[in-house]
């Protein structure tokens, strides 16, 4: 069995002054990794600031023999991402990893969203892992070496009812992800995403009887993987919750061809189309291409 392990090794975890990124945090710590901890410590759905839960979980490594500073700059604008990371710089001169975890929620039936509610998700989810990442990427390119491991969610990629804002920001991380990852690749880059399960804060009134099971330290061994130099896979999506590792993917389906193609053609051929036999799971667009222009060149196949 690999070892796991984090020497010399620098991490920032947003989020994590609690839930899922304290436990991150606390299980790359012991393995080794010098720790960044952000929380910006508002509320679930992100109102207030306290720089307490940041201060609080940076403490406890630092007593467990550990080694972690406590950032509390917001990840959700360019200039708070960029101070993250510039964190990292100053207390340990540079970053192997970001573990994009920090996360709020505004949930809300879709035809009730307001601006302000799809705004401040997308801000924190999305474009907060762009807004950490980018800045980290640069020092992770130049040294030819990194691990992003970014947080979706299964309300994104399978949906879930009230959280079109949340669901679009996490299925966007699938995306930044999935590109991230083939850019990363010629510089030792590997970036992931997960899914996790699990009872924090944030889904305390969601699981009932089945929470307990459901630790949040269950999650944290897949990020310790995809955080290691152990990790083979870039561009993937795993679900984590209360022990369980899957994977999810994405599959195309071998589907109808006809190049005098109608709408009748498509009505009549339904069942075909979404017909899962022989599907194939393509690494990236040009998956697809090539098997658009085998389709188009040589027949159905
Ligand atoms: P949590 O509320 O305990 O953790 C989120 C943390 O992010 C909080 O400590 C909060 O202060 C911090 N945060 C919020 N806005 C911030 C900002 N602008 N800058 C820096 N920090 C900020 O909840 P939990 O469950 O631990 O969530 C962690 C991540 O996991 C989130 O991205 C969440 O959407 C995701 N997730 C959680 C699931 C679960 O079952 N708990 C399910 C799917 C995804």
């Amino acid at each position: 069995m690999t070892d796991i392990g984090f020497d010399g090794r620098v991490a920032i975890i947003t989020g994590a002054g609690g839930g899922l990124g304290r436990e991150h945090a606390l299980e790359l710590a012991r393995r080794g990794a010098r720790i960044v901890v952000n929380d910006l410590g508002g509320s679930v759905g992100g109102d207030g600031g306290d720089a307490g839960p940041a201060q609080r979980v940076a403490q406890e490594i630092n007593d467990l023999g550990g080694e972690a500073v406590a950032d509390t700059n917001s990840v959700a604008t360019a200039e708070g991402g960029k101070a993250v990371v510039q964190t990292a710089l100053d207390a340990f001169g540079t970053v192997d990893i970001v573990v994009n975890n920090a996360g709020i929620l505004r949930d809300k039936s879709f035809h009730n969203l307001t601006p302000e509610m799809i705004e401040a998700v997308i801000d924190v989810h999305l474009l907060g892992a762009f807004y950490v990442t980018q800045p980290a990427y640069l020092v992770m390119k130049e040294k030819g070496y990194g691990r992003i491991v970014s947080t979706s969610s299964n309300s994104g990629v399978l949906g879930n009812f009230g959280q079109a804002n949340y669901g679009a920001a996490k299925m966007g991380l699938v995306g930044f992800t999935r590109v991230v990852a083939i850019e990363g690749r010629r510089n030792g880059i590997k970036a992931n995403a997960i899914a996790p399960v699990a009872l924090t804060r944030m889904t305390e009134d969601l699981f009932g009887a089945a929470g307990d099971a459901l630790d949040p330290k269950l999650v944290s061994p897949l990020v310790a993987y995809l955080a290691s130099e152990a990790c083979e896979v870039s561009g993937e999506v795993y679900s984590a919750a209360g022990g369980i590792i899957s994977r999810f993917f994405i599959g195309l389906t071998p589907g109808y061809y006809n190049p005098n193609l109608t709408a009748e053609d498509v009505a009549a051929n339904w069942n075909l189309i979404r017909d899962e036999e022989g599907y194939i799971v393509p690494d990236d667009s040009s998956g697809e291409i090539s098997k658009i222009v085998r389709t188009v060149m040589g027949g159905n196949d």
